[in-house]
């Protein structure tokens, strides 16, 4: 069952029932400002730190669902409603949210009053834009109030939920005409503030949520509304809210237009009074005028899509599949470029407070998303680069603002230096930016400890080396990739986290996937090192992959598939000798991308191994069996009930690796049939099922012993996104940057017997058109008219178009 549709020539996802299964939400802005918005308008903004400076409050985990947003509410003759639905949830004559590239628009109609809401962040803009439309489809004159609605949330986003005994006494106000200036704590340590202003004279306000609301009442029933009088109500202490009543009336098919702007400003401390007691306001003002006309929206509108268009046109498909051409073209970049603003921190499952960025996280991100914004991806390597230790192991995660590691989680996760070699080497094959390597960055952010990035790379390659096991394969510390695989923590306490707490000290705990990273991984460091000029570590970086492949096949292998790990004991995990989780995801996918066993055939074995034990109609699950007891020895995977999370759900991220495997191995049909199992607009169709949005992936899907299986939870922040659209463009598509050309390889099955692909890269764009067999083998290229061997397309001259004939 759908509960809406896609509009590819618009770029929408177009819902058409305010009920759908869970709220489908989207995100606004692309540089500082942002905003999270569901097809009911609810949500909240911040400015750069979802956690330390949020404008808008938004309770988690409500009842009901949607406890915070920006709301319009329509009052005529006694009579209310809100055409988002919520929160008043009068049934609507019509109702349509389209959810954009960066903005939202939704339209409610009842009784003869069309109102429609667009909400955006302009480029270039510490604001979001409400835009209000009314219109008056009715043959009679109507007389309306319109009232908005924000509250405030007291900046710091956890202390706001928490620290109530000083918060409930902290809140202030100003109110000057049509704008509300919010500022608490403006008189002491912050030096910004927030303002709610709309572009008409207001026929009254409210500041005061009690006075608005009402102390018993809720969001869908404010008692200001019910009553259409505004109460004019200064807010000191309690809940600060921002509230504008205005009076329209409406000629029959007459439309009003009204913008309303929620924003952030930070003034100088010199310059933070006009006097005393009194924010200095011109920073506001300058903001107010460039948006007190809807020409001013809809030229931000267009300046926005024009950005869209512009970076979506790095790469693109036209194939005779829609759905496929969706999401490349679409849907996929724009969620990996929203995942690397947002890392984990704010979606409706990360509430902002918790994880900032993290270390394996980012890295990974940047793989979706170096083809749009290289100079961002740069930076954003810097940044991680900077929470590395000398010893080579790094901060598990770090917060936004600061830029500094997270002490609360601190490092020990042994697959996180690897990700950093890989996220520069992405950087580099698309830019050619060599000199990032010399970029002199410091080690746990310390100005007087630093070294050029390339020094990073090799404390990364060595860390691996230098934390070795008794089967001479990698140490695996508190987890690797599956942060709930936790063999040194043997937590018997509820209280304590599965990923800080270790309470045994032992150097045996292995992973055969970090072995496998490490085959697939190293060798982008041996060939950074080549470029360089240093061939002796390439060529000892060489020796040592080849060791640990050879290790690998030795120590690492089970019979039919690869084992995952040793635990604490020795003993092997995600063997069929264990009782439960017998066969683990990551290695088979990890394993295999390396290329390890495919002369061999134990390649091809453990991919069986993956479809047979698996794969399910709705993707392909973490582990089985599943994990039916608690094990002290396993940790947190085995905490979870069966079918959830990692414990045996399909957790989105680790299909890709299946995929791009299956493409190693040259298996067209497999590889597209998983891709096509996890990607939103292959299942719009049992969205019922699913559950969450059917344009963006989610991070997990409920497994087969789940309950509910196929139910899908953790939409938006994954780096489910990043991995399957390199899966889809560089392996099944097949183009990839490499570092002196574009590899053009595809791997489709037959059902997409032709399509073609236009990438820029480099400053050079390639139309590539495929003529695809399905049969997997190797590609025969004609570079503008003339053959050549192999499937690498040198990079052209800048500016240039360069025309590719492939067949395959
Ligand atoms: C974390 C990842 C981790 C994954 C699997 C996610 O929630 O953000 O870092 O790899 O879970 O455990």
């Amino acid at each position: 069952m759908r509960f809406g549709h896609f509009d590819d020539s618009a770029r929408e996802y177009v819902i058409t029932t305010p009920r759908t299964p869970y709220p489908w939400i989207n995100y606004l802005g692309s540089e500082s400002f942002f905003g999270l918005i569901s097809h009911m308008g609810g949500g909240y903004c911040f400015y750069r730190d979802a956690r330390l400076r949020r404008l808008t409050r938004y309770r988690y985990n409500s009842v009901p669902n949607e406890q915070g947003g920006r709301f319009f509410y329509i009052h005529e003759n006694g009579e209310y409603w809100t055409p988002t639905f919520a929160p008043v949830k009068t049934e609507l004559d019509s109702f349509e949210c389209r959810h954009g590239l960066g903005y939202t628009r939704i339209t409610g109609s009842r009784k003869g009053i069309e109102a429609e809401l667009l909400y955006l962040v302009p480029r270039g803009f510490n604001a979001e834009v409400h835009q209000v439309t009314l219109r008056n489809k009715s043959n009679t004159p109507r007389t309306l109030k319109l009232f908005s609605f924000v509250e405030f949330c007291l900046w710091n986003a956890h202390d706001d939920a928490t620290n109530l005994q000083r918060n409930l006494s902290t809140g202030e106000v100003e109110v000057v005409g049509s704008t509300i200036y919010h500022k608490t704590e403006y008189r002491e340590r912050r030096n910004h503030f927030a303002f709610y202003h709309v572009n008409a004279p207001v026929a009254g306000f409210d500041t005061d949520r009690e006075s608005f609301i009402g102390l018993y009442n809720h969001l869908g029933e404010p008692e200001v509304v019910q009553r259409g009088v505004p109460k004019n109500t200064v807010a000191h202490g309690w809940a600060p809210i921002g509230s504008h009543c205005l009076e329209v009336t409406l000629a029959p098919g007459a439309e009003r237009k009204f913008v309303f702007l929620l924003g952030y400003v930070e003034n100088p401390p010199a310059e933070k009074w006009s006097k005393p007691g009194v924010i200095e306001k011109r920073r506001a003002t300058a903001m107010i005028e460039q948006f007190s006309k809807p020409e001013q929206v809809e030229s931000a509108l267009q300046t926005l899509r024009q950005h869209w268009t512009e970076l979506l046109g790095r790469y693109s498909v036209k194939s005779p599949d829609e759905k496929l051409n969706r999401m490349v073209n679409i849907w996929n970049p724009y969620q990996c470029v929203v995942t690397f603003h947002m890392s984990r921190s704010a979606s409706y499952f990360e509430t902002g407070i918790g994880r900032g960025m993290g270390f394996r996280d980012s890295n990974q991100d940047l793989l979706g998303f170096v083809h749009l914004l290289p100079e961002l991806a740069r930076q954003r390597i810097i940044d991680i680069a900077s929470t590395q230790f000398p010893d080579g192991s790094a901060y598990h995660q770090y917060q936004p603002l600061t830029k500094r590691g997270n002490n609360d989680i601190g490092s020990g996760f042994n697959d996180d230096p690897l990700w950093l070699i890989l996220g520069v080497a992405a950087y580099i094959k698309e830019t050619g930016d060599y000199a990032i390597l010399d970029e002199s960055v410091p080690f746990d952010n310390d100005e007087n400890n630093r070294a050029p990035l390339m020094e990073h790379l090799t404390r990364s390659f060595e860390h691996v080396l230098n934390n070795i096991g008794p089967h001479g394969l990698p140490l695996i510390g508190r987890a690797d990739w599956n942060d709930c695989l936790n063999l040194n923590c043997f937590s018997e306490t509820p209280d304590e986290s599965y990923q800080t707490t270790g309470n045994r000290v032992g150097r045996t705990a292995e992973s055969v996937f970090i072995a496998g990273m490490f085959c697939h991984i190293g060798p982008e460091y041996a060939a950074l090192c080549e470029r360089r000029g240093d061939a002796d570590r390439a060529q000892r970086a060489r020796r040592e992959i080849a060791k640990m492949e050879k290790i690998v096949l030795e120590h690492g292998w089970d019979g039919d598939w690869f084992l995952r790990a040793y635990d604490f004991f020795g003993n092997k995990v995600g063997s069929k000798e264990c009782e439960d989780g017998k066969i683990f995801i990551e290695p088979q996918g990890y394993c295999v991308m390396a290329g390890i066993g495919k002369e061999s055939g134990h390649a091809a074995r453990a991919l069986d191994a993956v479809k047979e034990r698996l794969d399910t109609p709705y993707g392909i699950v973490l582990v089985n069996p599943a994990y039916t007891r608690y094990q002290v020895e396993l940790g947190e995977i085995s905490s979870y009930p069966p079918g959830y999370k990692e414990n045996a759900g399909i957790f989105c991220h680790n299909n890709p690796w299946i995929m791009i495997a299956e493409t190693v191995l040259r298996r067209p049909e497999r590889a597209f049939e998983y891709y096509k199992k996890i990607t939103p607009a292959y299942i719009e169709d049992i969205s019922e099922v699913h559950k969450m949005e059917p344009y963006v992936y989610s991070q997990m899907i409920a497994g087969k012993d789940a309950v509910k299986p196929g139910e899908a939870k953790n939409s938006w922040l994954t780096r489910t996104a990043a991995w399957n659209f390199v899966a889809v463009s560089q392996h099944l598509l097949g183009v990839r940057p490499h570092y002196d050309g574009l590899v053009v390889d595809p791997c489709l099955p037959a059902e997409v017997p032709q399509f073609s692909i236009t990438r820029w890269c480099r400053g050079t764009t390639y139309v590539i058109n495929v003529k695809n067999s399905g049969k997997g083998g190797a590609p025969k290229l004609v570079v503008d008219g003339k053959p050549v061997a192999g499937n690498l397309v040198p990079y052209g001259k800048p500016g240039a178009t360069i025309q590719v004939e492939c067949s395959v």
